[in-house]
This record gives C-alpha cells, structure tokens and sequence, in this order.
C-alpha cells in the first residue's frame, strides 16, 4: 500500500493499493474507532460493490447503514443531497459518525457535500471507484451539485479525512470511463512528471494484448503508480491553492477547449474525451509558436491514441471560441490558459480574448 499525505487545513491521507477494500473494516475501525458508518453509492457501485463494502464494515463491529441514488448527472442535485441528508438524520447520524462516498466524482461530489452540511459538517471517507474520481475529484475537497442545468453551481470546499482507492475496483468500469480517466493522468504528465508518459503507454500496452484478464496484476501495478503519481501531484498543487485561485489552474490544462467542446456537441463527447481533444489543440499551438518542443504533439497524440481517446477535434475553430466566450462573459476580457513549455512542463498563461484565437488551431 502507498500513502499520499495532503497537507491541507484538515490533512488527510490517500491510501492506494490493491486489494483495500477487502481489508476495509480495519482501515476504518482504526481510523475512527466507535464511528457508525453511512454508506453513499450509485444503484451501479452499490449493486457492484455495495454488499462487499458493508459486510467488511459489519465484520469490523461498525454500524453501517446505506442509501443509493439513480447513477447519472441529472441525479447531481440539491433534491439527491436533500434526500442524503434526510436519511443521516433518520438513520441518527451524529457528529463523531462518518459517510462513505463509494463510487464515482458524482457520488464523492454530493456526499461530500452533504458531509459538509450535515450537522455543519462531520467527517467523509472517500472511496472513489472511477479513474477519474481516483486521480482527481476525491482528493482537494470541492465537493456540490449542479442548479438548473449547470454544472457544480453550489457547492463547499470539505476535505475528506481519508481517501480509499483500490485499483481493482476499475477493473469493471466500462471501457470508455477508463479512457477518460486516462486523459486527466496524461494531463497530470503533461503538466508535473514524465514519468506518468511513459507509465501511460506501458498501459496502453498491457491493455492493447488479447490476453488482458491472465495480465489484470500488471494492470493493476501500473494502475496503482499511475495513480500515486497523480494524487501526489494534485496534492501539492492543492497544498498550495486550497481555494482554487491561482495555481490550481495548471490542472485546467486542455481544460478550456475540452468543456467548450463538450458544450458545442450537446455532450456527445465526454469530459475526459473533451480534455484529450483540448490538451491536443493547445499543444499545437504552443509548438507552432515555439513555446514548447518540436514533436510534443504528434508525441501527445500518439499517447492518447494508444489510450482509445480522440485526438481531431469535431467541431469547427468557430463553435469553440463561441463556446468559451459565453462561458466566460462575465470574467472580463482577459482568460487564463494552460500551455506546454520548453522545460517540458507546462505553465499558465494570461490572454486577452482576441489573442486566444490564436491559441485554438483545430
Ligand atoms: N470535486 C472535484 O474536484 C471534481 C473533479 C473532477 C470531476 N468532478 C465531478 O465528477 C463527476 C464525474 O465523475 P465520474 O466520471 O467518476 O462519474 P460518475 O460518478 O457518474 O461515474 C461514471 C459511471 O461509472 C459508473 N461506475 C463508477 N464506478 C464504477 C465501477 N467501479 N464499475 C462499474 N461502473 C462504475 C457509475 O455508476 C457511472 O455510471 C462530475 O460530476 C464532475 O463534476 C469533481
Ligand atoms: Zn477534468
């Protein structure tokens, strides 16, 4: 087992290894001895992991109780976190008890949320079951809901007292999930460590053999660096940004583009679908201006392909730029983007609106 330590205003630890789950009651019962546990899950991680998850609860002698939601975005609201809260208090919750968030960014995201309301705030375990909630939503503390069809419009900052990941739990997430994860752990490569390339296309490898389920340990040993390797980095870039107003921004890397195309295909293409296209698009035009090294992008693009994810952007320079300006309108003229560099990291860099044409060569 590996431990990632966040030093935030409340520290935590992230622990990841293989095979955590079952060892759960322990991690738990130690960590928080007399607490009652109240488990929060999709109907999909629920059905999956639900019973494994409160029985090495139960057998721990931990009081456990539980709740489910219809997985998807259009759960992601204050009627779900409502319906949480209820539950907490009917189930008696009190402040030294704790919830669980098993399951994706949706699920981390409202049960946090609650967590941090309930009572005005008791203590929550992440137990993320998607790459993407293991490299990214479960550690830093955002946590909320969508409003009227836009995304995380309420919300608190509350961090988790503990983070559980166990790689084996990705092994049934559908393949597309995992694809986009990846995009965020070439982005934390991108962005901080090398390393994570190199890691990246020794997984595309391993996964690309016919023979994938006889390989699923070296899967999960990759998966298992991967992961330390980009909670580290969120970690300290959390460490240093608690409250997302500067250097946080360097994880928006293929950001911009990415929510914009998002947005200009109704959702067609995902989140992390978005990222990889973007993180394209911005390297293109860092290289072409000189800022970042010749090759950088047909090297990205080889990555991301090895990974089953996009790399040509589907709707025209256009739709992007008018995407992005409505959704920065009220942030003034001036726009924050991430771009690769010659140190072969990438750094922040402030545009005004006409110059960020400039940035977008799709
Ligand atoms: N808080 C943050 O810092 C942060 C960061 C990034 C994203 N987010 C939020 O995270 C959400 C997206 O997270 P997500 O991609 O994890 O989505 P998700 O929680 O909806 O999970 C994706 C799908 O996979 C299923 N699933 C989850 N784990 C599974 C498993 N192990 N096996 C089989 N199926 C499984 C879920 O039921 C769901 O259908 C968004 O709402 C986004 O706003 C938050
Ligand atoms: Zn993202």
């Amino acid at each position: 087992m590996n431990i990632v330590h966040v030093n935030t205003s409340t520290p935590y630890d992230v622990l990841v290894g293989t095979g955590l789950l079952a060892d759960l009651g322990n991690l738990i019962g130690r960590r928080f001895p007399g607490a009652k546990c109240f488990v929060v899950s999709d109907a999909n991680v629920m059905s999956i992991y639900g019973a494994q998850v409160i029985r090495a609860l139960r057998e721990a002698h931990i009081e456990t109780r539980s709740l489910s939601f219809a997985p998807g975005e259009e759960s992601k609201t204050m009627k779900t976190v409502e319906s949480i809260l209820s539950e907490l208090k009917r189930s008696e919750m009190t402040r030294s008890d704790i919830i669980i968030a098993l399951g994706g960014g949706i699920t981390g995201d409202m049960a946090g949320f609650a967590a941090s309301i309930y009572l005005r705030g008791i203590r929550f375990v992440q137990i993320p079951t998607t790459l993407l909630s293991a490299v990214d939503a479960s550690v830093g503390g955002k946590t909320g809901v969508n409003m009227g069809g836009h995304k995380n419009q309420i919300g608190t900052f509350w961090q988790p007292s503990m983070v559980i990941i166990d790689p084996a739990t990705m092994d049934t997430l559908p393949g597309r999930e995992v694809a986009c994860g990846m995009a965020e752990v070439v982005k934390y490569g991108c962005i901080r460590d090398p390393k994570i390339m190199e890691l990246s296309d020794e997984l595309a490898e391993v996964a690309k053999t016919p023979s994938f389920g006889e390989q699923s340990e070296m899967v999960h040993q990759i998966l298992e660096q991967l992961i330390e390797a980009c909670v580290s980095i969120k970690a300290q870039v959390v460490e240093a940004d608690e409250r997302d107003t500067g250097e946080r921004m360097l994880l928006n890397f293929g950001h911009t583009v990415g929510h914009a195309i998002e947005k200009a295909t109704g959702g067609q293409v995902q989140h992390g679908e978005g990222v990889a296209i973007g993180m394209v698009v911005m390297a293109r035009s860092a290289e072409a201006k000189g800022m970042c090294p010749a090759g950088y992008t047909d090297n990205l693009i080889r990555i991301l392909d090895g990974l089953g994810l996009p790399t040509v952007c589907p709707v025209s320079k256009e739709e992007v730029l008018q995407a992005i300006r409505a959704d920065k309108k009220r942030a003034g003229q001036m726009i924050s983007i991430v771009v690769p560099d010659n140190q072969g990291l990438c750094s922040i860099v402030l545009v005004d609106m006409d110059s960020l044409a400039d940035f977008i060569l799709v």
